[in-house]
């Protein structure tokens, strides 16, 4: 039986990228190698836990030992690599450990997979998953291709960047067979609420401030998560080995647009008078170092596997509004504890 290992599976993306695999190939065992942090949740996979084809691995990607021991026990075929520290505003306040789990993290990864592949690389492969982030930030006008050269500009996106180059060094100097894909902003049902569009649609339900970063024009490029998922699958089955695919949601929203729709959808989802969640907008701080606008050119990945974004942005946010609407046990359960710390810390006035 083919065996892949996911890292990072109980985090958002991840964990809608387990249970596809683990739905769509009841003939590939999948490990899900996570350590839990604040981000990983095992809740956001019940549905898929008691099925045969999914293991569940508690453990750390920067612990060499433990990597280098699951690696000889399993002697996985393919890796898909997403465990990572993800919120640009934790990495600015603590760059150190965007770089152990980011960086070393990956790197572990690699040496591991290079020394139990290496007497025969065929029919492997190494997937990372990136961010358009690792690119910068753009003008007004342009996209990212996969040619753009890479300018991060915050501790999150050089930890993510010079992971990538690792990953490319391998493939350059070893022949590790690795892609690599770089997606846009995410949202969907089980993100954490720190980000944008969970963080929102928390403090809308319980009338908190909703907290827009300077003037609210930057600009994200949003694609639904089960979209993503369903990229990557693409790409782990029929991308070219060495290659890099851009993805992106060709939805270019700035931030304060995006709220007030959401203000709007959640009026209408809670009975509310329409324009009441809007008045809890408030422009705080801006974040430093705050990029002014993401976009992907996704030609690439449209072109050679036939993949664009299926669900528009109207119902999939729709969708999720509804999702965390629907699961308050999850929202509190995440709520009730260190998040509130971390809350009181960012949002201080
Ligand atoms: P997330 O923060 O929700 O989940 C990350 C997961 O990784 C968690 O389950 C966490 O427990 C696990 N993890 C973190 N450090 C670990 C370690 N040292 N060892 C083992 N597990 C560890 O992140 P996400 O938003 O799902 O992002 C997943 C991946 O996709 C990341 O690599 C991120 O850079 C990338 N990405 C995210 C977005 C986005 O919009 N969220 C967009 C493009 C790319
Ligand atoms: P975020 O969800 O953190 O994703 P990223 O920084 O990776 O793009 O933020 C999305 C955008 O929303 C970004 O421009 C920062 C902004 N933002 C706010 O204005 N307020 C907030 O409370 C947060 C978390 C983000």
């Amino acid at each position: 039986m083919e065996k892949i290992l996911i890292t990072g599976g109980a985090g958002f993306i991840g964990s809608h990228v387990v249970r596809r695999f683990v739905e769509k190939y009841p003939n590939i065992q999948i490990f899900n190698l996570d350590s839990l942090t604040y981000a990983g949740n095992l809740e956001n996979l019940s549905d898929v836990s008691d099925m045969e084809n999914y293991t569940f691995l508690k453990g750390d990607i920067t612990d060499e030992d433990y990597v280098n021991r699951i690696f000889k026990e399993q002697l996985f075929d393919g890796v898909i690599h997403l465990a990572a520290e993800s919120h640009v505003d934790r990495s600015i306040s603590d760059p150190l450990s965007f770089l152990k789990a980011n960086i070393f993290g990956t790197v572990n990864l690699l040496n591991a997979a290079k020394e139990i592949w290496k007497s025969d690389f065929d029919g492997k492969l190494f997937y990372h998953i990136s961010t358009d982030e690792v690119y910068g930030s753009l003008g007004e006008s342009g996209l990212f291709t996969e040619e753009t050269s890479y300018d991060p500009k915050s501790p999150y996106s050089a930890s993510k960047a010079s992971s990538d180059h690792f990953v490319r060094a391998y493939h350059n100097t070893y022949g590790l067979p690795i892609v690599i894909s770089n997606c846009s902003n995410n949202y969907g049902p089980n993100q954490f609420p720190e980000k944008l569009i969970p963080l929102c649609i928390n403090n809308i339900k319980l009338k908190k401030p909703l907290p827009i970063y300077g003037k609210g024009e930057n600009i994200r490029d949003w694609l639904f998560v089960e979209d993503h998922a369903r990229a990557i699958d693409e790409i782990f089955h029929k991308g070219k080995v060495g290659r890099t695919y851009n993805i992106g949601g060709l939805n270019e929203w700035t931030n304060i647009d995006l709220v007030k729709y959401l203000c709007q959808i959640m009026d209408e989802k809670l009975g509310r008078n329409s324009g009441e969640s809007e008045k809890l907008i408030t422009y705080v701080k801006d974040r430093a170092g705050h990029d002014l606008r993401y976009a992907i050119d996704a030609s690439r990945i449209n072109d050679e596997l036939n993949w664009k974004p299926s669900l528009k942005f109207e119902e999939g946010l729709s969708k999720t509004v509804d999702w965390y609407l629907e699961n308050q046990d999850w929202i509190d359960a995440i709520t009730s504890g260190e998040y509130q710390n971390y809350y009181a810390k960012q949002y201080k006035s």
